[in-house]
């Protein structure tokens, strides 16, 4: 098939390398000149493990093409995805569709002969019936069916997420817009994932649904983590014992900082305000939304309590500032709350991170950019683990409490345990388990 990804941000790249991977031929069209004009040069501007090579291999194979010319790449095409950002509208948190509407403005005035024109980014329910109202009024003329196709890939595992997929889901009504979408996704579907076929509505709703729960199983063992700190009980323990029912799963039940990302916060916020203006409030999402924000913000106070109840002048390292590990987004990230409330205690922050250093300084202000973890343990008073990156799950303790001024480590996402780290002297705080004997004071040179 001939498909145009208009969008070639997290989503849009990636979705578009693989489909070109599975023999399509993909033209990514994105209204940043310099982006495109990068990627023509094979420098992708996202960091996405795997993506460069499978670009580069599929540019090279000429299944892959980049362009700012969004009405040649439609009117050559035989889908066009919407992939355009979606972010949370400026103060009241609806989805901002004004990126998506434009593009649907466009791409009405470019269709030629049958066109499924697929809504991949995350969508309010109704996009879909909008923008095909758009379409329409542009174009009357025009032969085209609107779907919905979201996607649920993980940053950091995009590629496989996309490949190796639990369920395609599509909301359409039209049956040359099935034969189309089948043909699409015929490679996944050769490998048995199973493709979902609903009402268009229903798709929307599907790709919301299952964030917000994923996002409220998270907030959950968030919670069941500060009843286990006030009961001496280790969350992982918990964790372990409830996922292995298969109706709950062992997946996003690690207790940590609260999430981040560009969709978890945003999404459930987007389905909060698009359920309350319907008049049928979502009041657990509505809690969800709220336990994350606070927790975010609470994490601060659990090192300052590390540190003996106060920060002011002291030293912290921040390993990690990205919203999660294989990525460089910093889009929600706790580390920048966390950082903030710090500062506003008159710490000194110092900050590692792998991927994420070149986005976070432009978020960030007074803190020393480290050039790798044992750099920013330099005089710290307290090293906290906010991502776990895998640079921070081999740690030389030995090395790090002889750079730090005095030996706390709070570790927010439960990499290591107290035994892993009380022989050198350091007193260990995390999450949902109790804290390492040692008191801050007793913790040695
Ligand atoms: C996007 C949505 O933000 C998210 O809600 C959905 O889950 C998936 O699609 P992402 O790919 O991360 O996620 O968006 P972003 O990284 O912001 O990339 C969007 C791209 O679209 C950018 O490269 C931007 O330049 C481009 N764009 C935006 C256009 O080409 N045209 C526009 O009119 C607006
Ligand atoms: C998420 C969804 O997983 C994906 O299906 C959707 O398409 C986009 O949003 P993403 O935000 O990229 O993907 O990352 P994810 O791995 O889901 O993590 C989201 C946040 O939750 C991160 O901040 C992560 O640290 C946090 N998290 C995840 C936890 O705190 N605990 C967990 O057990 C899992």
């Amino acid at each position: 098939m001939r498909i145009a990804m208009i969008g070639s941000g997290y989503v849009g790249l990636v979705s578009g390398a693989c489909l070109a991977d599975f023999g399509h031929e993909v033209t990514c069209v994105d209204s940043n000149a310099e982006k495109i004009a990068a990627l023509k040069r094979n420098e992708i501007p996202i960091y996405e493990p795997g993506l460069d090579q499978l670009v580069k291999d599929n540019a090279t194979a000429a299944r892959m093409f980049f362009s700012t010319d969004l009405a040649a790449a439609v009117g050559n095409s035989d889908v066009v995805f919407i992939a355009v950002g979606t972010p949370s509208r400026r103060g009241d948190g609806h989805a901002d569709l004004s990126y998506v509407y434009a593009v649907a403005r466009e791409v009405a005035l470019a269709l030629k002969g049958f066109t499924v024109v697929a809504t991949k980014s995350t969508v309010p329910l109704g996009t879909g019936d909008e923008v095909e109202r758009i379409i329409r009024e542009i174009n009357p003329a025009a032969d085209v069916a609107v779907v919905s196709n979201p996607e649920f890939l993980r940053e950091g595992s995009a590629i496989g997420d996309f490949k190796k997929p639990d369920r395609i889901v599509i909301g359409l009504s039209d049956d040359r817009a099935r034969a189309v979408m089948t043909e699409v996704y015929r490679p996944l579907y050769l490998n048995q994932a199973p493709l979902l076929f609903t009402a268009r509505r229903s798709a929307e709703l599907i790709k919301y649904a299952a964030n917000a729960f994923l996002a409220l199983k998270i907030s959950f063992i968030n919670e069941i983590a500060d009843l286990c700190e006030v009961t001496g009980v280790d969350v992982q323990e918990v964790s372990r014992g409830i996922g292995l029912d298969n109706r709950i799963g062992s997946k996003f039940l690690h207790a940590g900082p609260g999430y981040g990302g560009s969709c978890f916060p945003k999404d459930s916020l987007a389905l909060v305000k698009t359920a309350q203006d319907l008049g049928s409030p979502l009041r657990l999402v509505e809690t969800t939304v709220a336990i994350n924000d606070q927790r975010k913000r609470g994490m601060a106070r659990k090192v300052i309590a590390a540190c003996g109840g106060n920060v002011r002048g002291k030293t912290v390292a921040i390993l990690g500032l990205t919203f999660k590990p294989n990525t460089d987004d910093m889009r929600e990230a706790p580390s920048l709350s966390i950082i903030q409330a710090l500062q506003d205690q008159g710490a000194i922050v110092r900050a590692y991170d792998p991927a994420g250093m070149a986005a976070a300084r432009s978020l960030l202000n007074d803190v020393h950019f480290s050039e790798n973890a044992y750099d920013a343990a330099a005089g710290a008073h307290a090293l906290v683990v906010v991502t776990e990156w895998d640079a921070f799950r081999a740690l030389d303790f030995n090395r790090l409490g002889k750079a730090m001024a005095t030996r706390i480590l709070v570790d927010l996402r439960n990499v290591y345990r107290s035994q892993d780290v009380a022989g050198l002297g350091f007193a260990y705080f995390s999450i949902g388990r109790p804290a390492s004997p040692l008191e801050p004071k007793q913790a040695p040179k």
